[in-house]
């Protein structure tokens, strides 16, 4: 019997993994603009911005003006990007009310990203997570490096596995799982999903492809195929992280919705709206559309 989901969720990211990695600071009033039509998209969460130091990521130092003035639509979901309790201070001041931790499951990665040993970030996430629990915070983890780190190079599956489960021990209600560099393909991208399955559940996953190599529709089809319903992607397929060179865009949002419709899994995305706002953007940020569906369609 197929274990693939009839519906899915997509994760959108590109207002805060897409932005982030301009070489150019995008505008406020662009990036506002950005959530906002997404908003309209029929999306259910929306990555809004990061509460990080604006020292290490100056492209989002705009985190508090952003989250303040976009639109809140009602049943849509606004998580944020928080690294530690001055962050969680700061994205609550701003009126947050998910967020998102974030740590790798290669060392290496994880110094040169939040400066901390993987055992050092998840011990700051500690008091973070108790804050939540009692704010009514809802907590999303990623884990980064999943398949491959720019530094260490191979990275172990178990490694994957324990930093996973530790997350969702913690409290996050959902894993996601970074293919961070775009390094994976299909059967090792099965592999590692399955492992992760095996100590959290299959509905408490998410996978977060790039598509620096083209293999990230792929990868994705290999882990719906085991029953994963929840997917990160990012409109016109902007992304990348700073803290690991050569990871470019995540999966494009309407490349993904395209196969998923075609392959008639339902994600509640009007297609139309989604390729007008990818189109949007990158005739905002002045870079080719890196959704293929988005390019076809013009
Ligand atoms: P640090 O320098 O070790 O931190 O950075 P610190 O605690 O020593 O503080 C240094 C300064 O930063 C202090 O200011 C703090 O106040 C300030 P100073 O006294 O020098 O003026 N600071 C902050 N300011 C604002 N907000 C904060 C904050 N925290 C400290 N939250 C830190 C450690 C974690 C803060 C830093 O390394 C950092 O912000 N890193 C963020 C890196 C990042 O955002 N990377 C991209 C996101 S991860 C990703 O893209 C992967 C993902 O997409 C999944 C995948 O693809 O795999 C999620
Ligand atoms: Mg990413």
């Amino acid at each position: 019997m197929s274990t693939t989901p009839s519906s899915v969720r997509i994760v959108e990211v590109g207002a805060r993994d897409g932005l982030q990695n301009e070489k150019t600071i995008v505008p406020a009033p662009v990036k506002i603009e950005l959530i906002d039509r997404l908003s309209d998209t029929g999306l259910q969460t929306i990555e809004a911005t990061s509460f990080v130091s604006p020292k290490w990521i100056p492209q989002l130092a705009d985190a508090t003006e952003v989250y303040t003035a976009i639109w809140k639509k009602p049943g849509v979901r606004y998580p944020v990007l928080v690294p530690n309790l001055q962050g969680y201070e700061r994205a609550r001041a701003a009126g947050a009310a998910e967020i998102a931790v974030f740590t790798a499951a290669s060392e290496a990665f994880n110094r040169k990203n939040v400066n901390a040993s993987i055992d050092e970030s998840i011990e700051r996430f500690g008091p973070v997570l108790e804050r939540a629990k009692a704010d009514g915070v809802a907590v999303r983890g990623y884990v980064s490096t999943v398949l491959g780190c720019p530094y260490q190079g191979e990275v172990a599956i178990t490694d994957v596995v324990r930093i996973a489960r530790r997350l969702h021990d913690l409290g996050c209600y959902e894993i996601s799982l970074g293919d961070t560099i775009g390094i994976g393909t299909p059967g090792k991208a099965r592999a590692m999903l399955a492992a992760v399955a095996q100590q959290v559940p299959m509905t408490a996953l998410a996978v977060h492809f790039h598509d620096t190599r083209g293999q990230a529709l792929a990868n994705i089809l290999a882990c719906l195929e085991l029953g994963v319903a929840v997917v990160d992607a990012s409109v016109s397929g902007a992304g990348g992280c700073p803290y690991a060179r050569g990871a470019t865009g995540n999966v494009a949002t309407e490349d993904v919705a395209y196969m998923l419709h075609g392959m008639g899994i339902s994600t509640g995305l009007d297609m139309n709206k989604l390729i007008d706002t990818g189109r949007w953007l990158s005739a905002r940020l002045g870079r080719v559309n890196n959704s293929k569906v988005g390019v076809a369609a013009a």
